[in-house]
Formats: C-alpha cells, structure tokens, sequence
C-alpha cells in the first residue's frame, strides 16, 4: 500500500524504555538525511484520537472493559489512518510513529488475555493491508523500565497495572519480534544513550539503504 519511497516505521517498547528521547532522534536523523516525514504517535494523532486516548488513559473507578479498550484503541487507530497516516504516505512522506498495532497485541493481547485472532480481525478492518515497514523495538527489563516511568509523576491507567501484566507485554514484543526479524530491530534500551541511538542509527542506514 505504501508508494516505493514513503516509509512507515513505528517505535514500540514497554513502559519507560526511552521512547520519546528515542523519537526526537530518529527525528533529527532523518532531517538530516533530508528526508520528508511527519512524526505521530498512538493512541493519538488526531484531536479526536487524542480525545479517545485521553479517556483511555485516565485512571477511573468504572472497571474498562477489555473489549471496549480494543474497540477504543482501534477507534482511534481508524481515525489516525484515514486522517494523518494515509493521507501522509499518498503525499510521499515517511511516517514515524510512537506505536501502533504491535502494542495492541502486547498490551490489549498478551496484557489483557484478548484473543490475538480477535485483533487480527480488527487489524484487517481497520488497516487493510497497511502494515509497518519498519519497527524500533527498544527493550528494557520491566522493573527498570517501570522506575524510570515512575520517575515521570503519577501512574496513569496502564502504568498502573501489575508485573505480571508487563511481564506478558514484554514477552510478546520480544516472541514477535523473533517471528518477523524482517521488520523488526531490537535495540538493547539499558545502554547508556549514546549507544542506544548508534543502534538505531545503524538500523536506519541500513534500512535506507535496504530498497529506498
Ligand atoms: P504511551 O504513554 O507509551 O504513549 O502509551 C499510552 C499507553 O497506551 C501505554 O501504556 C500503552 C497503551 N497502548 C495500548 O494499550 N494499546 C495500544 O494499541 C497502544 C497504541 C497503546
């Protein structure tokens, strides 16, 4: 579905594992690889997916349903495709994304105990076949990632979760990206940053360099 030269990479990771410090880079490296893009993330994108990701992370009393946070992750999704990422890629502009459908297999998935063939459809209706080209995996050990999220202020509705919960996220980027080694790149996130963003610059090159 993407033109030969627009790319769609995303960024994915647990709770706390850099990814924001890690955007910023992938940001300034692309600028000066004079490439075109725009930078999102999930849920979010949109004002209205923005909305959605708001009511997704407060922490409230009512228990949230693991259907309705599939079908909220997924509202949101429909809106940030048709409205930033799609029209995007048909301009010609890559795409770098701070999550997408591989969280929702971790978190809503291995997290929640939501069947990964009920996701499947979802992904199918939602993106046809629009997949990533490219995913940063950045892993870190759970308790490690969760100190440096806490250092961050008051835990929202997902940080709020358990070590078995994130344990299960983590196991599932890991297991998927030993099942698709061709899109994904797992980057080791307990080095200090320098070496974090070599990685990472040597991932891209190399995928720049791979059919672009
Ligand atoms: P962030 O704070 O890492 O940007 O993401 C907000 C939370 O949303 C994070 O805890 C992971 C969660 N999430 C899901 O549970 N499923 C999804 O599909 C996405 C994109 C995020």
């Amino acid at each position: 579905m993407n033109s030969k030269s627009a790319k769609f990479i995303t960024i994915e990771g647990g709770e706390g594992v850099g990814k924001s410090t890690n955007m910023a880079f992938i940001c300034e490296w692309l600028d000066n690889h004079n490439i075109s893009y725009i930078a999102t993330r999930e849920p979010g994108g949109t004002p209205l997916a923005e909305e959605i990701r708001a009511l997704l992370v407060a922490p409230r009393a009512e228990r949230v349903g693991e259907d309705t946070e599939l079908l909220l992750m997924f509202a949101a999704r429909a809106q940030h495709l048709s409205e930033v990422i799609l029209p995007a890629l048909r301009r010609g502009q890559w795409v770098l994304c701070d999550r997408f459908t591989d969280a929702t297999y971790a978190y809503q998935g291995a997290g929640r105990g939501i069947d990964k063939g009920k996701i499947a459809q979802l992904e199918n209706l939602v993106q046809g076949e629009l997949r990533p080209d490219l995913t940063l995996l950045l892993d870190i050990s759970v308790e490690q990632g969760l100190a440096r999220a806490r250092e961050r202020g008051e835990p929202d509705r997902f940080e709020q979760e358990a070590l078995v919960f994130f344990n299960a996220v983590r196991d599932c980027y890991l297991q998927r990206a030993r099942q698709e080694p061709h899109r994904y790149r797992l980057i080791d996130a307990s080095l200090p940053l320098i070496d974090v963003q070599n990685s990472m610059a040597m991932h891209l090159m190399t995928f720049l360099g791979s059919d672009v």
